[in-house]
């Protein structure tokens, strides 16, 4: 898969919803009822970071609810990119940018949003091939001001801004042009993910997917 073809796969599916719920699952029980609810909340899009000894079987359990389209978060290495492909993974989501990794999704044919925070950061993407970012961290790293900024001399790049992103302040990202989508996970608390309370969880996952964009 090229890194053309990839960036035109990451943006489709991050059209799909304005906000991609990123997900810290610990147990795996939680996995299932919690895509269901996100999905039935209107948030298709789910990220499960690799961060949990449970995490690459959580996507090949939510791989299987209808509607979902699951990708792999925290990608770090090309091993990480080899498991979160055999998992089920249709996309991959990586706080940086590195060789190894772009060339590893290109092997499996992940779609990658690769993280990127600097002008030359993201010229370097777009050296090699790629035009749908991750804008990570995002609210400390200058939050949408520094997205607005970006758009300026480099229109052409789209981003999904993450970290630090809450219903509260996701409609100043939502509204720019070069921003298609956001991520965060307000929307799956651990709270109420050990309490089974998946109604609250596609109660917030509603309220996410009804921000305008
Ligand atoms: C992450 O990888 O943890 C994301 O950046 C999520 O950040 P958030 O918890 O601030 O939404």
């Amino acid at each position: 898969m090229t890194p053309e073809t990839q960036s035109i796969e990451a943006r489709r599916i991050c059209a799909l919803a304005p906000i991609i719920p990123v997900l810290v699952i610990k147990d795996l029980d939680h996995a299932v009822p919690l895509a269901r609810a996100l999905v039935a909340g209107g948030l298709p899009v789910l990220e499960v970071t690799l961060r949990t000894p449970c995490a690459l079987e959580a996507i090949r359990a939510m791989a299987e609810v209808p509607g979902g389209v699951v990708g792999a978060g925290t990608l770090l290495t090309p091993a990480d990119v080899k498991a979160a492909k055999a998992a089920g993974a249709r996309f991959g989501v990586s706080p940086g940018l590195t060789e190894p990794l772009v060339k590893a999704c290109e092997a499996e044919g992940l779609p990658l949003l690769p993280g990127c925070v600097t002008a030359s950061e993201v010229m370097q993407a777009m050296d090699w091939g790629y035009s749908m970012l991750k804008f990570f961290p995002a609210e400390s790293s200058g939050g949408a001001a520094a997205v607005k900024a970006l758009g300026g001399p480099l229109p052409q790049v789209g981003f999904c801004p993450t970290g630090g992103i809450s219903l509260k302040n996701a409609r100043d990202y939502l509204i720019l042009p070069n921003v298609l989508c956001a991520g965060g996970s307000w929307v799956a608390p651990e709270a109420m993910m050990i309490e089974g309370d998946w109604a609250g969880i596609e109660a917030l996952a509603a309220e996410a997917a009804a921000l305008p964009r």
